[in-house]
């Protein structure tokens, strides 16, 4: 009951953190879960996670209880919450993955983060911190800066802005429908079904039938990933249709359910008016892109840190260290992370960095400079 009430309260939340996320994942895990596995699926005795009469000792536990009715487990039959589950801190041992650290993450490929990066960051409050991720209930709420999506989607009514605006129903906003039991295979593999829960969880409506994002999994969800081994997402070259329908099962297209308008404006008249997404890299369609900076783009070489989107992951059984220009894709994930960083605007890279003409070679090569070649300095 403490921990669901430290969740809410933030002061209290940070400065006891450590004892419950500590207690929470040692006895959760560390006592309980003590073997390695590669199942991408929950394992393990069913009392770890589940509480059958949300009765423990003669006091009930329904404070822990986070699920609502989103159709699968009954938010009383399980013992923790999505942030309780999901705090601590990723090891290559690690079964669970983290989203949430105890203490401040090291960002990126070399660093403890996954794929989608960290709340910590955007937890520790204030506005210059509320940039650096989603503000989400079970984590922080208030945003000092934004009170809705940025370019939310147009012609929504009320009660549709009630979750695509807003981040209040928690980690469920994003993963509509969790499937912790859905066996989608052993080892870095396609996702793309909706028995198979999709991409890391990320569907829309109608049950998710259809409706979903397609990807391939690394294993340990990006966690030391590097140009072989590594998620793979999904693109859909395309002008300006948000949402599953325009932009199949795509990520971009799952981020325009509430950023719509960053896509459908995306360009007019032929010039682009937004930076494009799922446009492609030294597109051939494009007399201005081909041929072009963008010819030489990463080197050909795939970086885990700055990631593109395939035209189709069809028939594809790993992940590839390849970058192809005139087909692979800018998408929003090039350049944010979906959960949090140490940067403004969830951004990859400190963009205070881009400089034109930058010779640092810390920089050179980096960030924007992945597809933007030529506008670095001479090296
Ligand atoms: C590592 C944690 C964990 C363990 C161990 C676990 N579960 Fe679950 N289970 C969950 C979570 C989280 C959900 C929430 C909804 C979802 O993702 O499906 C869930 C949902 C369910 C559901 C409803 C959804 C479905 O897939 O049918 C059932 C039934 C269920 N669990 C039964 C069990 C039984 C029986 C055991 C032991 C044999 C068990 N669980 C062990 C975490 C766990
Ligand atoms: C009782 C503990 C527990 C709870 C509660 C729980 N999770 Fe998980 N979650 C896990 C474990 C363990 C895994 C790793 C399963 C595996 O091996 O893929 C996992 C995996 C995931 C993944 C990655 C799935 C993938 O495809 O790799 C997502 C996304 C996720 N959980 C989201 C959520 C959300 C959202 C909630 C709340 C609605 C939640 N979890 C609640 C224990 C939990
Ligand atoms: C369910 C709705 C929803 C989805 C889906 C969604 N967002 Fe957001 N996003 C929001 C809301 C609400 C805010 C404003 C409050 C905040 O900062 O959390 C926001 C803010 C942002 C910000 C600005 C952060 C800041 O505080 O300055 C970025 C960048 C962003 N989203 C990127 C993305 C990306 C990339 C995706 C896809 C992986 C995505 N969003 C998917 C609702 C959503
Ligand atoms: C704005 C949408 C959004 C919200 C809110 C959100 N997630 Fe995610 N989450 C994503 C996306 C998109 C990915 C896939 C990231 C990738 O592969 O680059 C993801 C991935 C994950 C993973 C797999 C590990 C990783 O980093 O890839 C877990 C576990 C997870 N989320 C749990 C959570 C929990 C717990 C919460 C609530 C505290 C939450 N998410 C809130 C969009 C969201
Ligand atoms: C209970 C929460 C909830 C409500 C209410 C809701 N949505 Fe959604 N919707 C989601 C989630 C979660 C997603 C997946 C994230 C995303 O893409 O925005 C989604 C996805 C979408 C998408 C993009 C994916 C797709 O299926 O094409 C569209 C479009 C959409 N919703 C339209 C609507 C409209 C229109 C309404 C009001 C009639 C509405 N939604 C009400 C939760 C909700
Ligand atoms: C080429 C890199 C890049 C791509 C691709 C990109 N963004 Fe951004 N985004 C940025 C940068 C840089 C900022 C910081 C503010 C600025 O310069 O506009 C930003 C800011 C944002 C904001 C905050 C806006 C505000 O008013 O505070 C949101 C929300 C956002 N992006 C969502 C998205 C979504 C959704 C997509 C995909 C449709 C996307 N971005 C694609 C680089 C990118
Ligand atoms: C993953 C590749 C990629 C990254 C990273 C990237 N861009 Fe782009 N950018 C593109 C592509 C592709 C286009 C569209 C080229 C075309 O016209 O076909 C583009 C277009 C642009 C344009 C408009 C050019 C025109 O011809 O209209 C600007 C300005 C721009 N990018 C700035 C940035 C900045 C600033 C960053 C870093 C925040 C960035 N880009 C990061 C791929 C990228």
């Amino acid at each position: 009951m403490e921990n669901y009430i430290l969740l809410e309260n933030q002061k209290k939340y940070c400065g006891q953190m450590i004892a419950s996320s500590v207690i929470l994942s040692l006895i959760f895990f560390l006592v309980l879960f003590p073997s390695h596995n590669s199942y991408a699926r929950v394992t393990g005795p069913c009392s770890n996670c589940h509480t059958m009469h949300n009765s423990q000792e003669g006091d009930s536990v329904e404070g822990f209880m986070a699920f609502e009715d989103d159709g699968t487990a009954n938010r009383t039959l399980l013992a923790t919450t999505c942030v309780g589950c999901h705090t601590g801190e990723n090891t290559a041992d690690s079964t669970t993955p983290y989203v949430m650290g105890l203490s401040k993450p090291d960002f990126g490929k070399d660093g403890n983060t996954l794929a989608g990066g960290n709340f910590w960051w955007v937890a520790q409050g204030g506005s210059i911190n509320d940039k650096k991720g989603h503000n989400v209930a079970g984590i922080t709420i208030s945003d000092n800066n934004l009170n809705s999506a940025p370019g939310q989607t147009e012609g929504f009514s009320r009660s549709c802005r009630l979750c695509h605006s807003s981040l209040e129903d928690g980690c469920k906003n994003c993963h509509r429908i969790p499937k912790h039991h859905a066996n989608d295979g052993t080892g870095t593999k396609l996702v793309n079904t909706a028995e198979q829960g999709w991409y890391r969880f990320l569907s829309g409506h109608m049950g998710g039938i259809g409706r979903g994002v397609e990807g391939i999994e690394h294993e340990k969800w990006n966690y030391k990933a590097d140009e072989k081994s590594h998620n793979e997402y999904l693109g859909k070259k395309q002008h300006g249709e948000y949402g599953f329908d325009g932009g199949g099962n795509t990520t971009t297209a799952f981020c325009t359910g509430c950023h719509g308008q960053f896509i459908h404006q995306q360009s007019d008249a032929g010039q682009w008016i937004r930076h494009p997404s799922d446009a492609v890299i030294c597109d051939p369609d494009n007399p201005d892109s081909e041929n072009s900076e963008y010819a030489t783009a990463f080197g050909g070489v795939y970086d885990p840190d700055v990631p593109v989107a395939r035209p189709s992951l069809d028939g594809w059984t790993t992940s590839s260290n390849i970058v192809t220009p005139g087909e692979d894709m800018v998408m929003c994930l090039s350049c944010h992370v979906a959960h949090g960083s140490p940067y403004p605007d969830m951004l990859r890279w400190d963009y205070d960095l881009m400089i034109a003409g930058t010779t640092n070679p810390a920089v050179q090569g980096t960030g924007c400079f992945k597809c933007h070649t030529e506008k670095d300095g001479e090296d």
